[in-house]
């Protein structure tokens, strides 16, 4: 039997029936056509599936969509609002995206990372992607676009 849950998915509130055994994977996307989450491996090794659960960076192949009642999403989707977000632009700039299959988890790992620690260093950021496999990059691109985002996200502050 479907269970009615509540939740905000990038920043809006919303109510749906979910079936208990629905991840929330297929839930994002086949329900509520938001592709930009990846399915890589299905099993949480990849990180291709990352949202952002009240902040924190999830598998959402791994988690049933049921347990997001009450909680606050962040999908891809959810960082670009009228324009990218500045980690999106500094992901452009330094060529940190190549198939592009790594790159909405690699986004909400690395803003989960910047929004508790606006400077982190190289190992912070390593240790954050940890859980993200990219096959294209050799995540060097990767770590010097959120050196890039910390940085001009650091300067709006000051002015
Ligand atoms: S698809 Fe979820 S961790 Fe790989
Ligand atoms: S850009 Fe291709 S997997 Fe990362």
């Amino acid at each position: 039997m479907a269970n009615k849950i509540s939740f905000s998915l990038n920043g809006v509130a919303m109510e749906k029936y979910i079936e208990p055994n629905l991840l929330l994977v297929d839930f994002l996307r086949n329900e509520l056509g938001l592709t930009g989450t990846k399915v890589g491996c299905g099993i949480g090794e990849c990180g291709a599936c990352t949202v952002l659960i009240n902040g924190e960076p999830v598998n959402s192949c791994l988690t049933l969509a049921v347990t997001i009642d009450g909680k606050e999403i962040i999908t891809v989707e959810g960082l670009a609002a009228d324009k990218l977000s500045p980690l999106q632009e500094a992901f452009i700039k330094e060529g940190a995206v190549q198939c592009g299959y790594c790159t909405p988890g690699m986004l909400l790992s690395t803003k989960a990372l910047l929004d508790k620690n606006p400077d982190p260093d190289e190992n912070q950021i390593k240790e954050a992607i940890s859980g993200n496999l990219c096959r294209c990059t050799g995540y060097a691109a990767i770590v010097r676009a959120v050196q890039r985002a910390a940085k001009e996200l650091k300067e709006k502050v000051a002015e």
